[in-house]
């Protein structure tokens, strides 16, 4: 039986770990794109180098490299799932409007092709700023919002919950945890949400424990940037693949993801026309559904703020989209 494909730009770090790890799932056949660069051909390296394993493991899988700049967008037709990796990190002394303005004229690029050779492709936004470029994806494919899914929650909850691990002995089966709001430093790890076994998170630390927690996921991106000089891709490229597997096999799993909010979910979270971190069931339509989730007083106050800072960096990529 034919696998379903997933396409992804950029085959830096976390989009040959994307890659990699779809490799070893099986459940996929994988097109690799990235740009030709000095005479070199990364995506065709990498796609040949995961062909070499995938026989090696057994894995009947098809991966594809192509350099995007010399052959085109064309091999993106039909993909199930097209994942947007590619971007460029904040540079020393970079404002937040530099590194909008420069993502949003890459991203232009790929939701042009997007838009062009597929139709009913789900897209998986990780590019940063993440809430927006996932807002200007919808905005310039003119995809239903329901199809265009940002990458946040999924790895803010994972490092909630590593740093939850290092300071109990509990199998991962035992602890859940919830990030939402944007993927920053104004992100809110739901306590109220987040629970040991059967006891919530709040009965099992004391206040100060839990605001180490909080500052310490908010920090987890920041803290891998400030060890190695670039930021994480293995987690990052884990929390992509959770997606994508919820989306093929239509697996309906509530997941923390940056979705556009309108309707009921606009209203219950009091947010509209932004894209931001909420738990919604992942099927093989993209968002199925969003879970309503009753935050508490303190809770609800920093989802909200989350919830300003992205207005003003939906109306700065408003205004920077109609520019370019
Ligand atoms: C992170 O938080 C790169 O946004 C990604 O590590």
């Amino acid at each position: 039986m034919k696998k379903p494909k997933v396409s992804i730009i950029g085959a830096g770090r976390v989009g040959e770990n994307v890659a990699y790890l779809l490799t070893i799932l099986g459940i996929a056949d994988i097109y690799l794109f990235a740009r030709y660069k000095e005479g070199l051909e990364p995506a065709k390296a990498k796609a040949l180098d995961l062909k070499q394993m995938a026989v090696l493991m057994d894995l009947d899988i098809n991966v594809k490299g192509v350099s995007y700049d010399r052959e085109g967008f064309d091999e993106l037709k039909d993909s199930d799932v097209v994942v947007i990796t590619a971007g460029i990190p904040r540079r020393e002394g970079m404002s937040r409007e530099d590194l909008l303005l420069e993502n949003l004229k890459i991203l232009k690029r790929f939701t042009d092709a997007i838009k062009k050779y597929t139709q009913n492709a789900i897209v998986i936004v990780v590019s940063n700023p993440v809430d927006t470029l996932t807002y200007a994806t919808i905005r310039l494919t003119g995809f239903e919002p329901r199809r265009v899914i940002g990458m946040a929650g999924v790895l803010d909850s994972a490092r909630f919950k590593s740093f939850v691990k290092e300071k109990l002995n509990v199998s991962n089966a035992d602890i859940r945890t919830l990030v939402m709001g944007t993927h920053g430093d104004l992100m809110v790890p739901v306590m109220s949400h987040s629970f040991i076994g059967d006891k919530p998170i709040e009965e099992v630390f004391k206040a100060k424990e839990i605001d180490e927690l909080i500052e310490k996921t908010r920090k987890g991106g920041a803290q891998i940037v400030s060890l190695m000089g670039s930021s994480a891709y293995y987690a990052p490229a884990a929390s992509v693949v959770i997606m994508v597997e919820a989306i093929l096999n239509d697996r309906k799993r509530v997941l923390p993801c940056s979705v556009y909010l309108e309707g009921e979910a606009a209203k219950h979270y009091e947010a509209e026309g932004i894209c931001i971190g909420v738990p919604v069931v992942l099927g093989r339509n993209g968002v199925e559904d969003y879970e309503l989730v009753n935050l508490s007083g303190y809770e609800k106050r920093e989802f909200l703020r989350s919830a300003e800072y992205l207005r003003e960096l939906v109306r700065l990529a408003d205004k920077l989209l109609s520019e370019i």
